[in-house]
């Protein structure tokens, strides 16, 4: 599985900027990346000068690299009909005024946005996912969903209890188990997404800022609702710290803005602070993204070997998948074995996670039957037959 690398920041401080210089850095250095973005502005294609959509696109001048923007609409219709067919009856009637399964599940949409993301980290062709603008603050209550759902749950079956013949109205016993079903799914989903989230093996969070007071404010508050679902926070970019330049007024600005990054590195010792300057220009192209890729994370080498690597921001990758021989590997943290399932078809491996399939890149056709499976520190060993 790969690592999931996070950008977080109030609006216009240079989210899709850092995030975006750094899929093209890690690109780059040979990672196989895919940037995703939730901006329904398009500005991830803007600075890439790349037309992108709800699938993985190759960016062109970027080997290794990939786009994908979320479509905000397709995300509750394509994954959730059961759940809001099931609801509804109970919710709203049949008003289709009424989004009833927004009504009573707060943070629905994020939820269901990172549910598309963990589709995309499961898949072990990924070695890094980097996601621009990710939420903070009271977005974030849809970590929380599990246990909202479980007092729904609870309700729904006292209700069942309660209500026979209303019940017998409203919907059938079958019906009643089937969005208990439904339910029970959903809620395990978001669990899954939670404990990815919180797993520092596997997620990092980096907060996007600007030398400014407000910024530098709305920092430590961004750190402070992450820290309180126990998100990993592990750096933060300056950006448009003022250049060096001889002019009364440029040097006060930049001695004011030393002094709020003082503040925020003396509230904040443990967090890797990277500062960017302001250019001349704005941010477009790849020349420019490289350039602040560079200034970010200086010089990105991967070494061959099987063991992770480190990246700027204090990060250790391991690659997504490798092989070795008959040996397949994939890297799959925060995974534990009754996630996991095999299954093949027409020679074709398919490894299943969280019930999501992936083909197991192999030269040569298999049964599911015939290949070995090792789960051993978060690498899973897949050893087809010989030939
Ligand atoms: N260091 C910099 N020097 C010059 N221009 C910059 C710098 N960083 C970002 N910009 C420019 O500032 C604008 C805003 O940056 P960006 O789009 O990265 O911000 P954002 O946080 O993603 O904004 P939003 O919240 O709207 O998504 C862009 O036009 C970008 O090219
Ligand atoms: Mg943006």
């Amino acid at each position: 599985m790969a690592r999931l690398l996070l950008f977080g920041g109030k609006g216009g401080v240079g989210k899709t900027t850092t995030s975006t210089s750094t899929a093209v850095g890690l690109a780059d250095s040979g990672l196989k990346v895919l940037l995703v973005s939730s901006d329904p502005a398009h500005s991830t294609s803007d600075s890439l000068g790349v037309q992108l959509g709800p699938e993985p696109t190759p960016v062109e001048g970027v080997e290794g690299l990939w786009g994908l923007e979320l479509d905000p609409e397709a995300r509750i219709s394509d994954h959730i009909p059961k759940l809001t067919e099931s609801l509804g009856p109970m919710l709203g009637g049949q008003d289709p005024e009424l989004n009833a399964s927004e009504m009573v599940l707060p943070g629905l949409d994020e939820a269901m946005a990172f549910d598309e993301l963990l589709k995309h980290l499961e898949n072990p062709d990924w070695d890094v996912i980097v996601f621009d603008t990710a939420p903070t603050g009271h977005t974030l209550r849809f970590l929380a969903l599990p246990e909202i759902i479980e007092k729904w749950a609870e309700k729904i079956i006292r209700m069942h209890r309660l209500t026979g013949g209303i019940r017998a109205l409203m919907f059938g016993a079958k019906e009643g188990e089937k969005m208990r079903e439904e339910l029970e799914k959903f809620r395990r989903r978001v669990l899954h997404v939670r404990r990815i989230l919180c797993n520092p093996e596997v997620t990092r969070f980096t907060l996007v800022t600007i030398p400014e007071k407000m910024g530098v404010n709305e920092t430590l508050r961004a750190y402070e609702s992450l820290a309180e679902f126990n998100l990993p926070v592990s750096g933060c970019v300056i950006n448009r710290m003022t250049p060096n330049l001889d002019n009364d007024f440029i040097q006060t600005r930049r001695i004011n803005e030393r002094k709020n990054v003082d503040q925020l590195r003396s509230e904040l010792p443990d967090l890797h602070l990277h500062e960017v300057e302001l250019k001349d220009s704005d941010i477009h192209g790849l020349d420019l993204l490289r350039s602040i890729n560079s200034e970010l994370h200086g010089e990105i080498t991967i070494s061959d070997g099987l063991g992770p690597f480190s990246i700027g921001l204090g990060l250790e990758v391991h690659r997504g998948t490798w092989s070795d021989g008959d040996d397949v590997m994939l890297h799959l943290p925060g995974i534990v074995r009754e996630d996991l399932s095999l299954r093949s078809e027409a020679g074709v491996v398919y490894v299943g996670i969280n019930s999501r399939e992936h083909p197991v890149p192999f030269d040569r056709p298999a049964k599911a039957s015939q290949v070995k499976a090792k789960l051993e520190n978060d690498i899973l060993k897949l050893t087809f037959p010989e030939e």
